[in-house]
């Protein structure tokens, strides 16, 4: 079998992409990035407002843009953007699986139903949706780029982070996988693994853990930027930085996206040398009621 290259090519004009999670954060600064190199994007979401500014701000640029209100966890959402994306812009040729959502909770504490909702949101949807382009990009004769949105977390781990870790471990496995199962096919596989960003993720992460004793609901723990008190500061940053990392890989396909080196050299060190990373982790943990 002759073996293609993967991917979509340089030239990213006219391309259709299709951002989940697009109305906010890294979705949003995707979106709009990947709109000014000249693609045509679909972003989704639960929420019509962020998605309608997006959406704005894209054809105020002169791009072309159009949005999906809906659920990724919610029965045949998968095949009801891709069917969005066809309507908007007559197929799809990159597909980036974004949204998602952490928690903090402690592990003991974490009830079955939260467990289960998060991988729904961040493994099974981000799953489910990749396979269906897949599927869609084969028939339509096989180029195309796959990415899943994983983390810096999806190589290791924190207090409170255990579940949300699994499920960005578990996307990149998949997405690992389906990559060389794929390659020389024309679709490429990708995973994205940003550091701290800028965006609503924490916020939303401490609604999501309200109500947990000693979860990430207390305000303090949130700087004004809403990053995390206990993020080191050479770790955050904008969710641009993380879009054109998005984008240069879209030009270029590689297998893990990442915008730090400190991040993907600190990821390393924790996994040849566990006794470090077990140090890290305890230098996270100040006792109880104090995260
Ligand atoms: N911020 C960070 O430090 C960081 C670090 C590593 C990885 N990440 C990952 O980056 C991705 C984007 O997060 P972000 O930082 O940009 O945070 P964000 O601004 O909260 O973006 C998450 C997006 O996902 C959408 N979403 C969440 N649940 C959804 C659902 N069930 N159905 C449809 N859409 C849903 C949200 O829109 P609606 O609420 O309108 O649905 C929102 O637009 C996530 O997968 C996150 O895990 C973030």
């Amino acid at each position: 079998m002759t073996r293609r290259r993967d991917g979509i090519g340089p030239d990213l004009a006219g391309k259709r992409l299709l951002v989940t999670g697009g109305g906010t954060g890294i979705g949003a600064a995707t979106a709009r990035l990947a709109a000014a190199e000249g693609m045509r994007v679909l972003v989704t979401g639960r929420r019509a407002e962020p998605l309608d500014r997006v959406v704005a701000s894209i054809r105020e640029a002169g791009g072309a843009a159009a949005s999906f209100v809906g659920d990724v966890a919610a029965e045949g959402a998968g095949e009801a953007m891709l069917a969005a994306m066809h309507d908007a812009f007559g197929g799809v040729d990159a597909v980036f699986a974004n949204a998602g959502y952490g928690i903090e909770t402690p592990g003991m504490e974490l009830a079955m139903p939260e467990l289960r909702r998060i991988f729904e949101v961040n493994l099974f949807a981000a799953v489910d949706l990749i396979r269906s382009a897949g599927r869609v990009m084969g028939d339509a004769g096989g180029a195309g780029h796959l990415l899943g949105c994983s983390s810096i977390l999806g190589k290791f781990t924190l207090p409170e982070y255990g579940a949300y870790s699994a499920t960005k471990a578990a996307l990149t496995h998949v997405c690992r996988a389906m990559r060389t199962e794929l390659r020389g096919s024309g679709i490429a596989v990708s995973t994205v693994h940003p550091v701290t960003t800028r965006t609503e993720f924490f916020e939303v992460a401490a609604r999501a853990s309200a109500g947990d004793k000693g979860g990430a609901a207390d305000p303090a723990r949130l700087r004004p930027d809403g990053t995390p008190r206990h993020a080191p500061r050479a770790f955050i940053q904008s969710p641009e930085r993380v879009g054109r990392a998005v984008v240069r890989c879209l030009r270029r396909p590689r297998a893990e996206v990442w915008t730090t080196v400190s991040g993907r050299l600190a990821a390393g060190v924790f996994e040849l040398v566990p006794p470090i990373y077990e140090l890290m982790l305890r230098s996270q943990v100040h006792g109880p009621g104090s995260r």
